[in-house]
């Protein structure tokens, strides 16, 4: 395939991101294809520095077609697992039909299992593309149920502000000494996703709880309460944290697997029209699952 890349004057390079013409080329692809910035990620101190990005330039250094694969170690069911994530992928529309995609997946695909990662994971809108090359659904499920009682707490709940070098740097502390926000399936380390997400989606709110030395994300409207993720090296129980949030909810919807939030709740579908999928055994994640919107990528 690669022959029959360059036969169209492409060059194909492999972990260019040192390269500032070449990642600016990425922005401008990911720009054209999907209307989403990635160069926000400068903000933050760059992409996220495991990424193994693939794509075809031309000549004039525009790029063509990528394809990214980053490391995303996860604990699943209680085990810390070698993920890799894959992200970025598109080809320019006069470019596509032609086998560069195919291409593309089959050297990030060869490159992680070289680089001995068990899983795989993505998540697309177009799932029959990657079935051929072993990736699987994995049906997401949200946990969902009335709030716990109420706990009274003392303590400071400061909203952070993504534009604030400060917050970002507590938040960047937080995530780089957390505790997975769930045993059964959560990434162990990853700041570039949370943050770039958290700019995103302006409705999501992050907040500092002192007392528990942790970044709470969330949403709310007027009766439902959505938990997404919780960065620090400990977990306060969902009652701790809502009280410190002073929410009083009507109903709770937490975007990951509840198992450390002492919680009881109820596994319920949860509707998209982008689908998690999963590459290498799947051994261990029979359990209800969700990814959470912070680290979506
Ligand atoms: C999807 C996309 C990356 C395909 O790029 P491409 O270079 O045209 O793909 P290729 O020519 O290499 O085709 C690779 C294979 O994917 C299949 N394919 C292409 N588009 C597909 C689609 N939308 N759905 C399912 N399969 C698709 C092809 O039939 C081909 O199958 P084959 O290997 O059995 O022949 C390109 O159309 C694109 O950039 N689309 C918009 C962005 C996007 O959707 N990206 C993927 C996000 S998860």
């Amino acid at each position: 395939m690669a022959a029959a890349a360059n036969s169209h004057a492409l060059t194909f390079r492999q972990d260019y991101f040192s390269d500032p013409a070449a990642w600016a080329a990425l922005v401008a692809l990911l720009e054209d294809t999907f209307g989403i910035d990635v160069s926000i990620q400068d903000r933050f101190g760059g992409p996220d520095p495991t990424s193994m990005p693939f794509g075809y330039f031309d000549a004039n250094g525009v790029c063509a077609a990528n394809f990214s694969a980053f490391s995303m170690p996860m604990m699943i069911d209680g085990r810390l697992v070698k993920v890799a994530g894959f992200q970025s992928g598109a080809v320019r529309p006069q470019w596509r039909g032609r086998g560069l995609y195919r291409d593309l997946m089959n050297r990030a695909f060869g490159w992680c299992d070289e680089q001995g990662f068990e899983l795989g994971l993505l998540l697309t809108d177009k799932p029959a593309l990657y079935e051929p090359y072993g990736f699987t659904i994995l049906p997401q499920q949200k946990f969902v149920g009335a709030p716990p009682l109420e706990t009274r707490l003392a303590g400071i709940a400061r909203a952070l502000s993504l534009g604030n070098a400060a917050d970002i740097a507590l938040i960047r502390r937080a995530l780089g000494e957390r505790t997975p926000v769930s045993s059964v399936f959560a990434v162990t380390a990853q700041a570039e996703m949370f943050l770039l997400n958290g700019v995103f989606d302006p409705d999501i709110r992050l907040t500092y709880l002192e007392q528990f030395d942790v970044v709470v994300a969330w949403k709310s409207d007027e009766a439902s309460f959505q938990l997404l993720d919780i960065a620090g090296k400990t977990i306060p129980p969902l009652s701790a944290i809502l009280s410190a949030l002073d929410q009083r909810p009507d109903h709770v919807e937490v975007c990951f697997p509840s198992d450390r939030l002492d919680w009881p709740d109820t596994p319920a579908t949860f509707e998209s029209d982008i689908s998690l999928m999963v590459r290498g055994s799947a051994a261990g994640l029979s359990g209800p699952v969700m990814l959470s919107p912070m680290a979506e990528f």
